[in-house]
């Protein structure tokens, strides 16, 4: 499996909203991070879906090694 890009050394906080979806970027070459612009393509990386629940501040990955991908999971201290 290929190795993803380190996009960010910190995760990046975002707003949110509830029934709302979101295309995180697993691949890291994204240049609208955290969020999917279709540069995985052509790679073995595809987004990662993320239905909020509600309305709240979530961190997403920006290391892209997260075990809890999209979201962080401390990973990025490694
Ligand atoms: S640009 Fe990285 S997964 Fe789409």
């Amino acid at each position: 499996m290929s190795t993803p890009k380190r996009a960010a050394d910190t995760p990046f906080p975002t707003n949110v909203e509830a029934g709302k979806t979101y295309y995180w970027c697993s691949c890291g070459e994204s240049s609208k991070q955290p969020f999917c612009d279709g540069s995985h393509q052509g790679s073995d990386f595809s987004p990662i879906k993320y239905e909020a629940d509600k309305d709240k501040k979530v961190f997403f990955c920006g290391c892209k090694i997260s075990t809890n991908s999209p979201l962080c999971d401390g990973s990025h201290n490694q």
